[in-house]
């Protein structure tokens, strides 16, 4: 049984380090993406039948991945050129230049049924700063393979941080990001090929400032939980419900207690029994202390009328 907090090994006995990350089902194996900061890592990738053992596929996105355009226009620089730059202090971040790393945050990977594609979206940042405030997007034609590396851009030239993705029964696709420097959430419905935005279709909780967006369907309604914005630090996690992506949002109610049980949210799993899990980051904090991140898992549990919430609990739900 894994302990929520603490840290959580593959089956080669090592730390798993897939912070920010996602999971996904292809054939018989669970896909787990996540942030791997550690030396030339962006994205690493674990695989799981059973959600219980993951072995380490490898990093499938690092400084050394092959680049290619994509239609649409997008900065090419996966590592960044450090001539010139010396290692400085943002905020409470020590930025090592030495390392030349840009910054890939919260990978999420879908496949494309028609394109035959897995197609990661990350949120993009340049290494030095927050200011790049951009996507990213990688593709590769398995699942745990070595992605390629396709650019980041701002869609519709938004502001991009925080981010998700989820695909809906019906095929389509959405990408979700806080925007305008974090202050409102936007859901973009995705193109065919899930390659670009197609259409901005709602901006949600306006001057709001909330993070780490996730979404779950059930019984036709669509949930989607958030944060606020307090960096590492964690918060008050809230939720929201609408029958339909592009539709109307209710009002935002608390999820979880004031620090969302010292967590914050990465994504919601969807399992075939019907249950649904809040998968979340317990995170270290900046510079070395981010390296300590561990994972919290807690099933949603729902009342009569549908609205989601969590008990703590120290065993983790996967
Ligand atoms: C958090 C965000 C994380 C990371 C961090 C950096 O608010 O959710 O993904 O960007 O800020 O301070």
């Amino acid at each position: 049984m894994r302990i929520n907090g603490q840290p959580w090994f593959d089956t080669d006995g090592n730390v798993i380090h897939a912070h920010g990350g996602h999971m996904l089902r292809h054939g018989e194996f669970w896909y787990w993406y996540g942030e791997d900061r550690r030396d030339d890592n962006y994205v690493s990738c674990y695989r799981s039948t059973d959600l219980k053992n993951w072995e380490n596929r490898g990093a499938v996105l690092t400084v050394n991945s092959k680049t290619m355009p994509m239609p649409v226009r997008s900065d090419l620089t996966i590592k960044r050129n450090v001539e010139g730059v010396e290692d400085r202090i943002d905020g409470l971040n020590v930025i090592p230049a030495s390392k030349g790393k840009v910054n890939i945050e919260r990978p999420k990977v879908l496949y494309c049924e028609r394109t035959k594609t897995f197609v990661m979206w990350a949120h993009y940042e340049n290494g030095v700063n927050y200011s790049a405030a951009s996507v990213c997007i990688a593709t590769c034609d398995t699942p745990d393979g070595d992605f390629i590396y396709r650019g980041s851009f701002r869609p519709y030239g938004n502001m991009s941080r925080d981010c998700t993705l989820f695909l809906d029964d019906d095929g389509e696709a959405y990408f979700i990001s806080s925007s305008r420097d974090n202050a409102d959430l936007k859901i973009y419905r995705l193109t065919a090929d899930f390659m670009n935005v197609d259409e901005d279709v709602r901006t949600l909780f306006q001057g709001m400032h909330r993070e780490a967006p996730a979404v779950l369907k059930r019984n036709g309604k669509y949930i989607m939980l958030t944060s606020m914005c307090t960096g590492w630090a964690p918060n008050q996690c809230g939720f929201s419900v609408s029958d339909s992506m592009a539709g109307r949002w209710s009002m935002l109610e608390n999820f979880g207690d004031e620090t969302t049980f010292d967590s914050q949210p990465a994504f919601i799993l969807t399992l075939d029994d019907g249950r649904y899990i809040y998968f979340a980051d317990r995170w270290g904090g900046p510079g070395e202390k981010y390296f300590t991140s561990t994972y919290v898992a807690l099933e949603i549990k729902f009342t009569e009328n549908g609205a989601p919430y969590i008990e703590y609990c120290e065993n983790s739900a996967i």
